[in-house]
């Protein structure tokens, strides 16, 4: 054989080999509950997040969290990946990272949770806010941060971490609701009283001074580019949905309760055929348990919790396929397709938590949700 096609013979071997080892490495489909390997063969290690799509690209934003080996803390924040398929994912490093040579409340050693990134169009800037808890207290400062970039990757500048809406009472709050009763101290957490005085406003009062509390969260930009932080508060019992200001950096302080008393979190918002969906779930901390939605023709309007979206065995039903909400993402191209993004949860090692991604379908009006072990976008 002449020595030059024994050399093209072994190129177009070497160019096969090559693309099948690519062709492996890419993802077809969704499988939820596995491994989910970036485009460099390590799992997607962000959690609680949200994508956004921007010229042409999509954008997954979540928890960072520390792999059990790592003992740098200040490695931790938030992630970001980008992917043109939502299949297949490129790491682009940590948007947001805790602050190491500053006394600030940023620090190695607290919490950031759920991040949400949302652009402001008037602005031209890309605006983060997360739940934030400070170091080594737990979750007992329930705070919401914020941080802004010219960059959709990143880095994230970080402004402040508050309790929003202090010295302001919501909109759908009734006057009746605004005086404290001298016995309010004496109720005891968690009785049946203490319930009913939740929904009639009790830590509303309790947290009118310094700001009410924010826990699990997530942004919502309304047709109109308003915008809106949505969080669980007063002691995780019912949503408040928050409007913010024209530069989405702060809150113009109108805010309403949204089913109070009722024990929501996760709150994941989309609009669809004319009406504002909600998912939540309830409040087991990392366990699992069963969706709830609720719909609202309005974004500030009356919310009605209308059953649990999933439609699986009953032992799937109770546990939301394993999973706790986190985004429905709209995918672009496709009308009234939609994504529902969950976590499921691996407390002894959270960065090896899994991603539950299924098609959001339809029944008699009402987004429901099935599983697929494998599925791709047709499925839409
Ligand atoms: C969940 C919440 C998570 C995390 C966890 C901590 O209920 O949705 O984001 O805060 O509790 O236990």
């Amino acid at each position: 054989m002449k020595e030059n096609s024994i050399k093209s013979i072994a190129s177009t071997s070497l160019f096969f080999i090559f693309l099948s080892i690519n062709c492996q490495d890419l993802n077809h489909s969704f499988k939820p509950g596995l491994i989910w390997p970036d485009t460099e063969g390590r799992h997607i290690n962000a959690h609680g997040g949200a994508v956004i799509y921007f010229n042409n690209i999509y954008y997954w934003f979540g928890e960072y969290r520390l792999p059990r080996s790592e003992k740098d803390k200040s490695r931790y924040g938030v992630s970001c990946y980008s992917s043109g398929d939502l299949m297949n994912w490129k790491n682009e490093g940590l948007a947001l990272r805790v602050i190491s040579d500053s006394s600030g409340i940023l620090n190695p050693g607290c919490v950031i949770e759920r991040p949400k990134v949302i652009y402001n169009k008037k602005t031209g800037k890309f605006v983060m806010w997360f739940h934030h808890e400070l170091k080594g207290q737990g979750y007992k400062a329930a705070l919401t941060g914020v941080a802004v970039s010219d960059n959709i990757t990143g880095p994230y500048k970080y402004i402040k971490s508050l309790r929003p809406n202090a010295g302001v009472w919501p909109l759908n709050f009734p006057e009746g609701y605004k005086k404290s009763s001298p016995g309010d101290k004496d109720i005891k957490t968690g009785s049946e009283e203490w319930k009913a005085a939740v929904k009639e406003g009790l830590l509303v009062r309790r947290d009118f001074g310094n700001g009410q509390m924010a826990r699990d969260m997530t942004l919502f930009v309304d047709k109109d580019g308003k915008a809106y932080h949505v969080h669980s508060s007063e002691e995780n019992m019912t949503l408040h949905f928050s409007e913010l200001t024209d530069d989405y950096l702060d809150f113009t302080a109108r805010y309403i309760r949204v089913l109070p008393g009722e024990s929501n979190e996760a709150p994941a918002i989309f609009f669809a055929r004319g009406k504002y969906f909600m998912f939540t779930s309830g409040t087991t901390g990392w366990k699992p348990n069963p969706a709830r939605l609720a719909v609202s023709k309005k974004i500030f309007g009356e919310w009605k919790s209308i059953g649990n979206p999933c439609r699986g065995t009953e032992d799937e039903n109770k546990v939301t396929f394993a999973s706790q909400s986190t985004q429905i993402l709209p995918v672009n191209g496709k009308k009234n397709a939609f994504i529902y993004l969950g976590d499921k949860w691996i407390p002894e090692n959270l960065a090896d938590s899994r991603h539950i991604w299924l098609p959001v379908e339809w029944e008699k009006g009402n987004p429901v949700i099935k599983w697929y072990p494998s599925w791709n976008l047709n499925k839409l």
